[in-house]
Formats: structure tokens, C-alpha cells, sequence
């Protein structure tokens, strides 16, 4: 089945950043001149495939945001990550669903196309993926033993955008649940999650060490 209609793009940016340190949240940290934030929502824009464009930041950051990004509709996002996207999800009136991390600034465009082609392909759910390169061991409770090794051909580190019929991502939002991601609240519906490739340059920006490398990606690129 083939499925057209609008496509929204949903960015989470209204964490602390408690990881990364800084004083500022972290999707409002500057990466070679553009915010996290401004970053991500230009990738989005620059794949050619999102027709609208919803921002959910902290709520006292929402004023600067509309002045700084009259392009996107600006939310206050919640406390969890899964209240932020649903107070996106309320704001949005499409029929496709992209859910992409702030934090995940160096995002390839075709990676946002590649995610609504495998939905226009009629997958209702789509997540990117990659092999595990680490070898992956199950430990104790105490952290301090190896239980055993896991066999890691089967598992995939998973990224985003990650792409929804719209209906289907409300429902997994208004059942809810303690997923780590909005694939995780889609799969306890029970409905296929679709895995196209990921890419490495997608990677969320968490810590200290990782601003660091997307510094140096950034001017390799200069
Ligand atoms: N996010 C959000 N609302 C929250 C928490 C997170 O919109 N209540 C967003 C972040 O802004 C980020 C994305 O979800 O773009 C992924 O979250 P994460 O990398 O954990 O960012 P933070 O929560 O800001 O970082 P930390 O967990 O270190 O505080
Ligand atoms: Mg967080």
C-alpha cells in the first residue's frame, strides 16, 4: 500500500542537558555558529520532505524560539521526553509523523527521506538502525560481573527521525508506557516497527565527549 499525505516533523529540544554540563539547555548549545536546535530543524528543512515543522522547547524558552524560528510552530514541551512529543503531537495536523531528537544536530537529510520513503512504502512505523560494533556483555545487578555475551548480529542501535502514521503514534501517546523511545510505545501496540539504515552521523549528542566530535566533524566540513 502506498500512502501520500503531509508530513510534520516533531523536534524534542526542551531537555536540561544534564549530561552534556552546560549552563544553557542543550539543545540551545551552539555547534560551529548554529544552535543544536537551529541545526537539526535545517536538516529537516533541507531533505525536502517535511511540510511542517513543530518545536517543543523548555516553556521559558519559547518566546526566543518563535522570534528565532518563524518557520516551526513552537510548544512548551514536559518534564519526560514522551510529554514533550505529545505536546508536539497535539500541535500537529498531519498525516505522517517524523520524531526527531534536538540533540541529534549533524542528521544527514536523506536520512529524514529514506524515513518517509519506507512510510510512503507503507510501513506504519519506521526506525534507523545500526549494527553494533562493541562487542555486548549482560552484567550483574551490581555492574562488576559478566553474566554473559550477547549475541549482538540481532540487535541495532536505534536512531532518529523515526516515522509514524500519525493516528498510530497518538494512540501508542495516549496508552503510553516506559519506552525509551516512541518506536518502544508503538511496539506495545503490537504494530511492526520497520528498521531502514541508519548513519553514523546521526548520532545524539549527549556528553562532553560527543560535542567534541561534532566540533571536529564541523570543520572538517569547512
Ligand atoms: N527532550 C525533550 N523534553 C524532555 C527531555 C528531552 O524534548 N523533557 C529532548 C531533548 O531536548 C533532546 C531529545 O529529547 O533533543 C533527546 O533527549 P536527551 O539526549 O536525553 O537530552 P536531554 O534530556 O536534554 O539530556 P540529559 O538527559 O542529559 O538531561
Ligand atoms: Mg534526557
Amino acid at each position: 500500500m502506498l500512502t501520500g499525505g503531509s508530513v510534520a516533523a516533531l523536534i524534542p529540544a526542551a531537555g536540561m542537558g544534564v549530561r552534556l554540563g552546560r549552563q544553557t539547555p542543550k539543545a540551545f548549545v551552539e555547534l560551529a555558529g548554529r544552535t543544536l536546535l537551529r541545526r537539526s530543524v535545517d536538516a529537516a528543512l533541507a531533505s525536502g520532505v517535511v511540510d511542517r515543522l513543530v518545536v517543543m522547547v523548555p516553556p521559558d524558552l519559547v518566546d526566543r524560539t518563535r522570534t528565532e524560528l518563524p518557520e516551526a510552530v513552537v510548544v512548551a514541551g514536559g518534564a519526560e521526553r514522551s510529554d514533550s512529543v505529545r505536546a508536539g503531537l497535539a500541535a500537529a495536523d498531519t498525516d505522517l509523523v517524523l520524531v526527531h531528537d534536538a540533540a541529534r544536530a549533524l542528521t544527514p537529510p536523506r536520512l529524514f527521506a529514506a524515513v518517509v520513503q519506507a512510510l510512503r512504502d507503507g510501513a506504519p512505523a519506521v526506525v534507523p538502525g545500526l549494527p553494533v560494533a562493541d562487542t555486548l556483555k549482560r552484567v550483574g545487578s551490581d555492574g562488576d560481573r559478566v553474566l554473559g555475551t550477547v549475541d549482538r548480529s540481532e540487535l541495532r542501535a536505534v536512531q532518529t527521525p523515526q516515522g509514524f502514521t500519525a493516528p498510530i503514534l497518538r494512540r501508542a501517546h495516549e496508552r503510553g508506557g516506559d519506552a525509551t523511545d516512541d518506536a518502544g510505545l508503538v511496539e506495545a501496540l503490537g504494530v511492526p516497527v520497520h528498521v531502514v539504515p541508519g548513519d553514523d552521523e546521526a548520532f545524539k549528542i549527549t556528553t562532553p565527549f560527543d560535542l567534541r566530535i561534532a566540533r571536529l566533524l564541523c570543520r572538517e566540513q569547512d
